[in-house]
């Protein structure tokens, strides 16, 4: 596995793989890798003749300071893993190689980047897409892999690749969970003892909005779950969407198919989101 930490290296060995008629499969990340960003790399590793990982903690889509500076990292640790699951690259820029100069471009993704995430993060698929925008163009992969776990970030990338009309396959890739149900996070290492065992309440919560979907509608659920979380203790409901899977815009009233359940939770400090297929 090598380890490339400039923009130059990284663009000549993907430039050489394609004269040589290789695929390559990337995997974007921000390091504090866990079994999950690991799922994603295996998918890559299965489809692939190369497999690019990157570690970037890119500080323009974070909206919330502290978040960035606790970010947790870990990058001995991430490289480990990686080996283990048969990467090739891995690139991990400083914040220099990749922002030389400060950027300031918002991209328009219309309704898709209002809600949800968009509305609480300020900024924040700015951030995601710009820094996709340019891995991709130093990676040139032919498939890059996202999780459902970031599902709308997922439809910010499909959006995106649409618009910059890139030739790059964008595979979903479903969501990993911890035994009791908590969905993977490099955020979870952050949690007090108390709040991660709280915290699996988000997924139970969860299910049992996907089974009151059987007869229920979407403002029903929706009072279901925020009252859920009025009565916790310690876990604080920042939002509860019920969603099209494809256009993430608010179902009113009966389900339809393809009806998703997105959540923002905090617990503590900090910040968790998750969502559940309804229908
Ligand atoms: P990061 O949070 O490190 O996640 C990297 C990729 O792993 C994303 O596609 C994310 O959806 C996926 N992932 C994280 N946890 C997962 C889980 N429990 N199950 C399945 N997939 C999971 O998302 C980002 O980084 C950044 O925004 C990035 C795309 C790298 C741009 O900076």
């Amino acid at each position: 596995m090598q380890v490339f930490n400039t923009i130059a290296e990284t663009r000549n060995y993907s430039e050489k793989a394609r004269i040589e008629g290789k695929f390559i499969g990337f995997v974007p990340t921000m390091g504090a890798l866990h079994p999950g960003h690991i799922s994603l790399v295996e998918r890559a590793r299965q489809e692939n003749d190369i497999v690019v990982v990157s570690i970037f903690v890119n500080p323009i889509q974070f909206n919330n300071p502290q978040d960035l500076e606790k970010y947790p990292q870990n990058l001995n640790a991430d490289l480990e893993l990686l080996k283990a699951a048969g990467c090739d690259v891995v690139f991990n820029p400083s914040e220099a190689e990749m922002y030389p100069e400060k950027v300031n471009k918002h991209y328009d993704f219309g309704d898709l980047a209002t809600v949800m995430e968009g509305a609480f993060r300020p900024g924040h698929f700015d951030g995601v897409a710009i820094v996709v925008n340019k891995l991709f163009d130093i990676v040139l992969p032919h498939r890059a892999y996202f999780g459902e776990k970031d599902f709308q970030q997922l439809q910010i990338i499909h959006a995106l690749v649409d618009l910059e009309k890139l030739d790059i396959n964008i595979v979903p890739c479903p969501i990993s969970r911890e035994d009791d149900g908590l969905a993977r996070s490099s955020r979870n290492e952050r949690l007090t003892p108390e709040m991660r065992k709280a915290a699996p309440f988000i997924y139970q919560t969860l299910l049992k909005a996907r089974t009151m979907a059987q007869d229920s509608d979407s403002g029903r659920i929706i009072e279901y779950v925020k009252n859920q979380f009025i009565a916790h203790p310690l876990l604080k409901l920042e939002y509860f969407s019920i969603a099209g899977a494809n256009d993430l815009q608010p179902i009113k009233g009966e389900l339809h198919p393809e009806s998703y359940g997105f959540i923002a939770v905090f617990a503590g400090e900090i910040r968790l989101i998750d969502n559940i297929r309804l229908i």
